[in-house]
């Protein structure tokens, strides 16, 4: 979710305060319903009933060094991405309070319990690393401090974009962390991975269901402020030290590329949101349409492009999902 804070514009409301204000309320019923729809589906779990806690050892006895790491390559840096994007949780707060704050009851209550739930992905991803010695914990910590410094100045966007934008990112989430278990051939990481995307799955269900109650409420407002995220998406940890070059890693390996991001996590939302079939929609909506259709067209040109060049790449790519 860093991404709400580096992308360089946000897109301008697609409804003033006064209207904002009312949906936000027109909507807390069905947020109520869908809160409780969540609490009834989540399990709880505990982070550390995941960790081999059999392979600890002091650090002061025996320090890190670089051997003994059992995960290697782009492995490793799928899982430093994943813990730093989870560690940047108290910003995420706030932007998701900014957001969905101005809200009575139910809102705030999903803030408060969206918020506790993602707690827990830093903790076992940490308590992981840290005991199997998989990544350098001083490194880890280091990324943390400089990712959590950076500055985060701007506002939280307007409950249309913020509620596309999460829909998204929930779902990329699930998605890379999923893979990131698969690619590193360690079924103690696969297990955490698996529990931690069945969060992400939870959060991006509630937040495209609150969305899917809003396109009725305000349909061209909806359709514009989805098209907006999708054109300006990005995946969250834009401020963890060398992300672009280890992102590229990532999507080299197949843990997260466009075709991942396009079949994966941008087209299943569409469908489901019914994007192109909606109807009585006014004519921004509708030249927001248009841009999206064009947005997609070229999004299959740049994976064409992307698979081309992975010809050349020395970096495995992710076995296919059984
Ligand atoms: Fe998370
Ligand atoms: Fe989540």
């Amino acid at each position: 979710m860093t991404d709400l804070l580096d992308a360089p514009h946000r897109p301008e409301p697609t409804l003033d305060e006064f209207d904002e204000r009312a949906l936000l309320l027109e909507l807390e019923p069905e947020v109520g319903r869908l809160y409780d729809r969540h609490a009834s589906m989540a399990q709880e779990w505990f982070p550390h009933e995941f960790i081999p806690y059999r392979l600890g050892r002091d650090f002061d006895k025996e320090p890190w060094t670089p051997d003994q790491p059992r995960l290697t390559g782009v492995a490793q840096t799928s899982f430093e991405i994943g813990l730093l994007t989870e560690d940047n949780l108290p910003s995420y707060h706030r932007l998701i309070h900014g957001m969905f704050g101005r809200g009575d009851g139910a809102w705030l209550n999903w803030v408060g319990r969206w918020t506790a739930e993602e707690g827990r992905h830093a903790i076992v991803l940490r308590d992981y690393l840290t005991v199997t010695r998989n990544i350098d914990p001083v490194m880890l910590e280091r990324g943390r401090m400089t990712q959590l410094q950076q500055g985060y100045d701007l506002d939280s966007p307007d409950t249309l974009h913020g509620l596309a934008y999460v829909t998204f990112q929930e779902l990329a989430t699930r998605i890379a962390h999923r893979n990131t278990g698969r690619y590193s051939d360690d079924p103690v990481a696969d297990r955490i991975m698996v529990r931690i995307a069945t969060d992400e799955n939870l959060h991006m269900v509630f937040y495209r269901d609150v969305l899917t109650a809003a396109l009725k409420l305000q349909p061209s407002a909806a359709v514009q402020a989805i098209v907006d995220e999708v054109l300006r998406f990005k995946m969250p940890g834009a401020g963890i030290p060398g992300f672009v070059r280890k992102a590229a890693q990532i999507a080299k390996a197949g843990i997260y590329d466009l075709r991942v991001h396009r079949d994966e996590v941008l087209m299943p939302v569409l469908r489901h949101w019914k994007i192109f079939e909606l109807g009585g929609l006014d004519a921004t909506a509708e030249d927001a349409r248009r841009r999206l259709s064009v947005y997609l067209e070229r999004l299959d040109e740049q994976i064409a492009r992307f698979e081309d060049r992975l010809a050349s790449s020395s970096i495995p790519r992710i076995a296919a999902a059984k």
